[in-house]
Order: C-alpha cells, then sequence, then structure tokens
C-alpha cells in the first residue's frame, strides 16, 4: 500500500461551484459559497491545505494585488461551503475564480479550471420597467378579430410577442440581459434564443418574490441595427393553476407582464441600458392561446417571419401598457434552470379505433412533444397526451380531470414543419396524434423531458431486473415532478408542491440529483407561505390552495432544512429557516399544550392513500410532533443555541411520553396495530427501549400476516425497508421491495409501470383503473423506498452529522433475490461506489469512496468464518467467527478497497 501512496500524483480540484451551482449569474448572495471536491488516485488522500483566489478579471487572478479575495494558504481539508470574505462584491460583475490545493504530503496540486460567479443587483431595486398588452374595455373583444375565428374553449391567453429595436453605433465588449415576467418568458436577441432556459422564471409566490435570470449576450448583438424581442405567456401566473378553473383565475393576476434590462456595455467604457418601455411593441403571432396545464392551439400560417430581427415592419403592432404590481423582492434566481434536459424518441407507432395514431414514448415522461411533419396548408393536427392506454389502445385520459394536455398544429404546407409548444408541459408516455390521413413515420414524434437542470449523481444496477426498473421508475418520477417546485404529479389539474411529498421524498431524492440549490429555492417558497400564527402550508408556493399544513405536510417546513443540512452540511441554510421552523413547532404546541395532536390538524391527511388499514390520524400527528421537536433540538445544538436545545429536548420527552400513555399497550401493542403505526414509532424512536424488539414483532407479525405485503402510505412507505434491515429483518425488506403481487411496487412493474403510481392500486387486474378522480401514473412519494436501494441494499449511507458524507457508512446488506448490486453515487465530496457480488463461497465486495473521507465499513455475514481484505486475511476488530452472525468493522481512508467475507477458511 505505501508503494501506492508514494507513486500517486497531486490531488485535483474539481467541480467547483458557488452557492451550490455551477458559474451562476445573477447572484444575490452579499457573502456567496464557495466549494469543490478533490479527486486523486492512491489511498487515503487528504487535502491538507487549500488557497483560494477571487478577481474581477482573469488576469488579476495572476497578480497577488490585484485580488477581490485572497485566502492565501489555509490549512484545512474542507472543500465545501467557504464563505467569501473578501473586498465588498460590486453589483453586476463577473468574478473569476480558483483554487488550489495541497494533498496529505503537502504537494501542491495545479490550478483547477477556471470558475466563475456573475453578481446580479445586490439588494439594489429592479431597475427596469413593466410592460403587458393593454387591458380591455368592458365590451372589447380580446386582440384583433382573427382570433375569434378560433375555438378557445379554455379561454387561455395567447402569446404575447414584443419588440424593440436599436442602433448600435460602437464596438461591444460585453452585454447582459435581465429579464422576469409575472408570467413566463423567452428572450431573443436578432432572432437568436437567449439562454435555453424554459418557463423562466418559474414558480414563486408572485405576491411575495419573483426572481429573474441573467444572459451573457455579448456575442447576440451587431453593429448597426438590433432588435431584442420577448415571448410572454401566463404560466403559472394568470393561467391554469392547480385544481382552479375559473377565468381569469386571478391567484395573482389577470394577465401576464414582462420586465427586461439590456445593458451593453462598449469597447470605449460608455454604457447602454434598454428598458422594458413605451418605445417596445406588441403584437400576437400565431398562438391562439397557450396555457402549462391545458396545452398551446398554434397556427402557423400566423407566423410572423422576421418579427424579432431588424428590419421588420412593426407599424401595425400595438404599444403596450406600462406598469404591473410586481412583489417588492426580486432577485436572482436560488436555483437551477429549468431546461429541455433529454430528447425521447418514439419506439412504435400505432392506429387507434378512433382514428389517431398513438405514439409509445416507451417511457413515462413530462415535457413535450417535438412534432415534425409534411401536410398540406391548414391541415390541423391534435396532439393528445396521455399516461396510459385503454384496452383497444386509445388513450386514458380520465385521469387528467379538468387539464387537457392537448396541442394543436395547423400546418403551412410548406415542406417539413417542425414544431414544438412553447409555455406548456404535459405528463405522458402516449401521444395521440389526430388529424392525420397516413401513418406518420416514427420521427414524427420525440418527446423533450424537461426538469430543473440538476446534475445526476447516481447510478444502480443489481442482478435483479425488477430492481433496476424500480430504480429507474423513481428516477423518472423524480425527472417528471421536479419542474419549477418538487410537484405531487405533472399531468392532472394539480401539479402543485405538496410538502409531503416532498419530505418524504427528500432523502431519495438527493441520492439520485445534486438537489441543494433546488430545494435551497423551494424552501424559500415554503418560508414565503408560513402564515402570521406560524403555520407552514400544505402546498408551497400556496396560491392555488391557501389552507395551512396538516401534520407531515406542515412539518416539512422543519424536515426539509434538516435533511439538506444532513446530505449537504448547509447551515446557512438552517441558520435562515430556523425562525419559521420555530414558529411553526410553537403554533403547534399553543394548540395542543398536552402533547397529543389532535387541534390546529387542518386537511389532516393521515398516511395518505395506505391500503386496508387505517393509522388513528391522532397516532400520526403525534408521533409527527415528536419528530420534528427532536430534530429542533438538534438544529439548535447545530446552530450553538443550547437553550432551545434544552427545550426541544425536553419537549420531545413530554410528547413522547403522552404518545406512549396515549397509543401505547404495555406489550408495546400500538392504536389501531397498522404498519405504518410501528414505522413512524420505531422510525421517529417513540417506543422505549425494552419494547422496540415487541414493537418491531408486532409489524412483522402483521406484514407475515399478509402474506408478506405492505399496507403503507405515503408517510410509512418511507420507513418500511429500511426499519424492517435496521431491527434484523433485512429478508423481509427485500421480499416486500421485489414482491411481484399486488400490492407492491413489483405489481406496478410486472403492469407496465415506467414511473412510480400515486396509489398501490392505480391499476389492478381485478379492478381496472382506480377513480378517475384521482389517479396519477407519475407521483414520487411511493418512490421513498429508493433511500433504502442505497443505504440498505447498496449500503452507502450518510452519517447524518451534517458532515456531508466526509464520514461515510458502508453497510451492505445483500438479500434474497439479488446476487449482486453496484451503485455509484457523486457526494458534495466526490464520487463513492459501493459493489457487492454473492457466489458460492461467500460474498466479495468492493468501495471506492473521495479523498477527505472516511469510510466506516461493516461487513455483517451469516455463517461466514473469514474475511480478506485486499486478498489477505484479517481479524478486525469486532469480528467473530464461532457464531453463527459475523460483524466486521474498519475505518479506512480513500481510494478502492476489496473485501471478501467467506463461507470457509482458505486453502493455503
Ligand atoms: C396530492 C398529493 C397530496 C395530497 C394531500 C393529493 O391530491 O396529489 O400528493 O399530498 O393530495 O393529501
Amino acid at each position: 500500500m505505501e508503494s501506492v501512496r508514494s507513486t500517486c500524483s497531486a490531488l485535483r480540484p474539481e467541480r467547483l461551484r458557488c452557492e451550490h451551482l455551477v458559474d451562476p449569474m445573477g447572484l444575490d448572495e452579499v457573502a456567496p459559497r464557495l466549494s469543490w471536491s478533490v479527486a486523486g488516485d492512491g489511498r487515503d488522500r487528504r487535502q491538507s491545505a487549500y488557497e483560494i483566489r477571487v478577481a474581477t478579471t482573469r488576469e488579476a487572478l495572476s497578480d497577488e494585488h490585484g485580488l477581490a479575495w485572497h485566502t492565501g494558504r489555509v490549512e484545512s481539508d474542507e472543500t465545501l461551503d467557504h464563505v467569501y470574505q473578501g473586498e465588498p462584491l460590486q453589483a453586476c460583475t463577473r468574478y473569476w475564480w480558483l483554487v488550489r490545493v495541497w494533498d496529505e504530503r503537502g504537494v501542491v496540486s495545479g490550478w483547477a479550471d477556471l470558475a466563475f460567479f456573475e453578481t446580479g443587483f445586490m439588494g439594489a431595486p429592479w431597475p427596469a420597467g413593466w410592460i403587458s398588452e393593454r387591458s380591455l374595455g368592458a365590451d372589447e373583444e380580446y386582440e384583433t378579430p382573427r382570433l375569434a375565428a378560433y375555438d378557445n374553449p379554455f379561454q387561455a391567453l395567447s402569446v404575447a410577442h414584443f419588440r424593440r429595436s436599436f442602433v448600435l453605433d460602437r464596438p461591444v465588449a460585453s452585454a447582459r440581459l435581465h429579464a422576469t415576467a409575472l408570467g413566463v418568458y423567452e428572450m431573443l436577441i436578432n432572432g437568436r434564443r437567449v439562454g435555453e432556459d424554459v418557463l423562466a422564471p418559474g414558480w414563486t409566490d408572485y405576491h411575495t418574490r419573483l426572481e429573474y435570470q441573467t444572459y451573457d449576450v455579448s456575442d447576440h448583438l451587431v453593429a448597426g441595427d438590433n432588435v431584442v424581442a420577448a415571448l410572454l405567456g401566463e404560466g403559472w401566473y394568470s393561467g391554469y393553476l392547480g385544481f382552479n378553473r375559473k377565468r381569469p383565475a386571478n391567484i395573482y393576476g389577470v394577465k401576464p407582464a414582462l420586465s427586461a434590462f439590456l445593458v451593453i456595455t462598449f469597447v470605449d467604457g460608455t454604457r447602454l441600458a434598454i428598458s422594458t418601455d413605451d418605445a417596445w411593441r406588441y403584437s400576437r403571432g400565431p398562438h391562439i392561446y397557450s396555457d402549462v396545464l391545458m396545452g398551446e392551439h398554434y397556427d402557423a400560417r400566423l407566423m410572423m417571419p422576421g418579427w424579432n430581427r431588424p428590419g421588420f415592419d412593426d407599424r401595425t403592432w400595438h404599444e403596450p401598457e406600462l406598469g404591473a404590481t410586481p412583489p417588492r423582492s426580486i432577485h436572482g434566481a436560488r436555483g437551477p434552470a429549468i431546461r429541455v434536459m433529454r430528447r425521447l424518441a418514439a419506439k412504435s407507432v400505432k392506429a387507434a379505433s378512433d382514428g389517431s395514431f398513438v405514439f409509445d414514448l416507451g417511457q413515462n415522461m413530462v415535457g413535450r412533444t417535438c412534432l415534425r411533419i409534411r401536410a398540406e396548408r391548414g391541415r390541423v393536427i391534435r396532439l393528445r397526451h396521455g399516461e396510459v392506454l385503454h384496452e383497444d389502445g386509445t388513450l386514458y385520459v380520465e385521469n387528467l380531470r379538468s387539464t387537457r394536455q392537448e396541442d394543436i398544429y395547423v400546418a403551412t404546407g410548406e415542406g417539413e414543419e417542425v414544431w414544438e409548444p412553447t409555455f406548456s408541459v404535459h405528463g405522458f408516455r402516449y401521444v395521440a396524434v389526430h388529424g392525420l390521413a397516413d401513418a406518420p413515420p416514427l420521427e414524427a414524434i420525440e418527446g423533450c423531458v424537461i426538469h430543473n437542470a440538476m446534475e445526476e449523481t447516481s447510478s444502480l444496477e443489481t442482478s435483479s431486473d425488477l430492481v433496476n426498473r424500480l430504480y429507474a421508475n423513481i428516477l423518472w418520477g423524480q425527472r417528471g415532478n421536479f419542474l419549477a417546485v418538487p410537484t405531487d404529479c405533472p399531468q392532472r389539474d394539480e401539479r402543485l408542491g405538496w410538502l409531503a411529498d416532498a419530505q418524504v421524498f427528500l432523502r431519495t431524492a438527493s441520492w439520485n440529483m445534486d438537489v441543494q440549490a433546488f430545494f435551497t429555492k423551494w424552501m424559500i417558497d415554503v418560508l414565503d407561505a408560513q402564515s402570521p400564527e406560524g403555520a407552514f402550508p400544505d402546498v408551497a408556493p400556496r396560491g392555488p390552495l391557501p389552507q395551512d399544513g396538516a401534520p407531515a405536510w406542515g412539518d416539512a417546513g422543519v424536515i426539509v432544512p434538516m435533511t439538506l443540512y444532513e446530505r449537504y452540511g448547509d447551515e446557512r441554510l438552517l441558520a435562515r429557516a430556523y425562525p419559521g421552523m420555530a414558529a411553526w413547532l410553537h403554533y403547534i404546541r399553543r394548540h395542543n399544550p398536552d402533547g397529543i395532536r389532535t387541534e390546529a390538524c387542518h386537511a389532516n391527511f393521515g398516511d395518505w392513500l395506505s391500503l386496508g388499514e387505517q393509522t388513528p390520524k391522532a397516532l400520526v400527528a403525534t408521533a409527527y410532533y415528536a419528530h420534528v421537536a427532536a430534530l429542533m433540538a438538534r438544529a439548535a445544538t447545530i446552530l450553538k443555541i443550547p437553550e432551545d436545545a434544552a427545550f426541544y429536548d425536553a419537549l420531545f420527552a413530554r410528547i413522547r411520553e403522552a404518545f406512549q400513555r396515549r397509543f401505547m399497550a404495555k406489550d408495546g401493542r400500538l392504536e389501531g396495530n397498522t404498519q405504518t403505526a410501528y414505522l413512524l414509532a420505531l422510525a421517529f424512536d417513540l417506543m422505549p427501549d425494552h419494547l422496540v424488539p415487541r414493537a418491531v414483532a408486532h409489524l412483522v407479525e402483521n406484514i407475515e400476516g399478509r402474506g408478506g405485503h405492505l399496507t403503507t402510505g405515503f408517510l410509512g412507505v418511507r420507513h418500511l425497508c429500511p426499519i424492517l434491515t435496521q431491527h434484523g429483518h433485512s429478508d423481509l425488506a427485500y421480499r416486500l421491495a421485489l414482491n411481484e403481487s399486488y400490492p407492491s411496487w413489483g405489481y406496478s412493474i410486472a403492469n407496465g409501470a415506467t414511473t412510480i403510481w400515486e396509489r398501490w392500486d392505480g391499476w389492478t387486474g381485478e379492478k381496472g383503473f382506480q377513480s378517475p378522480k384521482m389517479n396519477s401514473f407519475n407521483h414520487y412519494s411511493l418512490g421513498s423506498v429508493g433511500e433504502w436501494l442505497f443505504g440498505a441494499m447498496a449500503g452507502i449511507d450518510d452519517d447524518r452529522s451534517g458532515g456531508a458524507f466526509r464520514k461515510i457508512r458502508l453497510r451492505p446488506t445483500p438479500g434474497p433475490g439479488v446476487d449482486r448490486c453496484a451503485a455509484r453515487f457523486l457526494s458534495p465530496r466526490g464520487w463513492i461506489a459501493s459493489e457487492w457480488v454473492r457466489s458460492q463461497d461467500g460474498i466479495s465486495y468492493a468501495f471506492e469512496v473521495p479523498a477527505n473521507t472516511l469510510a466506516i465499513v461493516e461487513l455483517v455475514a451469516k455463517g461466514a468464518v473469514s474475511i480478506l481484505r485486499d486478498g489477505e486475511e484479517t481479524t478486525p476488530l469486532g469480528w467473530t467467527d464461532d457464531r453463527d452472525r459475523g460483524r466486521a468493522k474498519f475505518e479506512l481512508g480513500s481510494g478502492s478497497h476489496r473485501f471478501a467475507v467467506l463461507n470457509a477458511r482458505p486453502q493455503h
């Protein structure tokens, strides 16, 4: 091993991030945090020191005196969240930054690839005006008469096209476009799209807060005539939202408005700023209407060639209305933008009995359809979107409720036409194309997958096709529902940021993708939605469903920041959320002074969508109350507020005692005797120690009594497999995870699921489809078993200390039905890999952990008698080979390691 170390090369700093984003633009954080990870070959690698340089030009980075921040060499192995402490940051300025590190031998690395962050307005008032379409008088028709010729059953608005010409007479050094909308927008300069964002600026509570985007448009501009242009749609602002069917919805406002600020810096140092004002002109174009939920109607014959370029005659265009009522807080985007993340080719196309041609994308997905056809002028093509099919091959759309998810395209007849809707998103696997006489080719339809641009951070491959598909279904549920906010579902008239769904799934989500910035933004939405009394809501943003939060729903306001702390070590978010978290606890306590939570439970959903057995709602509510009290005690300790920590510790103890008194019998039986009751009590440490084994026994008995089947709803399911594994019933956890009979994940998979269903009985052989009133085929909540796949099956876990994987707990847990499991996970500190293979001789296990981490490896094996490390027999501390069950524990540094746990002693 020594030889490995002496030949290894210097460490490499990589994955540079600022505020958990790569090269963010328009950052309004006064003291942003800089992070990186280090990679290097060999073992026991460690950063012993680092140096950060920040400067406003690349050149200044090499000049010690021209730096905005220079840490010099700092002895530290920390790679995450270095708080900027240099000169006060200037607004609208690009800061380049570099880092290098010294390794455990004092060998210095090269400088990492150059990174940057660019500040936004840094708290200064938003500089641009607001423009919108003219408001109408009582008897005026909306827009030009030609729209009257179309059917607009939803009274959704068209997409406004704005343009503004300007002349540049000096060479441009750089240019930035800052833009936002009460609505959704896309900007263009000289006909070229600015950035790749979809549905910007995303969704926030527009009464309280709005985000803006900043784009580098330096190379969009030309000498002479230029045009800046925009498309503006209703989006979440005034379009259909949630269950609301009223027109105008008027949750936030009745019509969208645009605000943009283009700042051009010339080579001679002078500047020109162009804001949205009365010099802009607008018209409606080919969009008859466009709505996120309903779909888009687009008549390509009405396209206005050249409208977004110089030379277009806009004399018939209208003068915009000026002004709007934006919220007081307008700041740079905190999370990753929404983008088209991948494209799916259609797998098959079949003619259906209703005359449509049904394309199958092979995957339930979320986004939009790209249509590619040749058709005669005026041909009306309808694209309907559904997740599943009826037996006769026609689209099942009953579960969409009032949402239509239907796009209409009217062809120009000019050669091949390619079209994608602009401001509409659907949840679908199948696209039914209506209006074509002949079967279109497969290439006519492509699926554009849309979600917030987050790095995918995991892979999981096992010998079980079912497990592999389960993992894929969970991941696709996340791809489909992490769109602006974490939504419950992507298809029906709902698509809301339900708090419980998000909190039960967050741990799983953080295996699959780097969700830190996305959830930081959403946690701000949650805090924005807190009532003056301290109540968190059921959904955030709260607008479409203003009710206060139920137990486990509102509790997400405490669980989310604590989970982000555990996974990413984000103390700043925790500190910012803390007053709101405390207000929520006091709100619950005020209403439930005796510790049993029965008051202020609002919609009180209980263990939502459990099957066949109901856990008493007061038990669920009280268990969660105890849990959030315990989390508060931890948060207070982390934030060094000892008096609060003592207070919440005592509160937890009181609730726990009240819980036991009220819901627990002497033999550890809980009221209701349901799986979820035991799971919550065990997961939240509510059983007295001596009754833990009894509670586990009751749980196991319940599951066995149902032939190895679950009954858990959204809340219980998250703890099902982890708790069984933790308490020595790993085999039963495997049985549940691999089950194919109803109810189980496997049952949905056996019936063609490519995402996680909302309900265990979304479709059953016996009853067919569940009630269409609530039957989504893409709800991630029941996919929270993902945390067990990584944490137990693959056996990788953080130690929940907030060290963000500084200490990595590796405890692979092979079980029946799976012979091989290989997982990889990109932690904030770098890649972790864990792979085990079972053979007749025993288990071989290999893992890899990144520099600066410590792996605490536990190998547990039944009947094993010897253990090899790197091929050599070893007797670790704590290993017993005379008992049936051996447990070996090692603490190892970075690098790759190999073990074999054998059933027989190797022959020498
Ligand atoms: C949503 C859920 C949500 C629930 C509240 C449903 O309509 O789809 O996922 O958590 O309501 O019980």
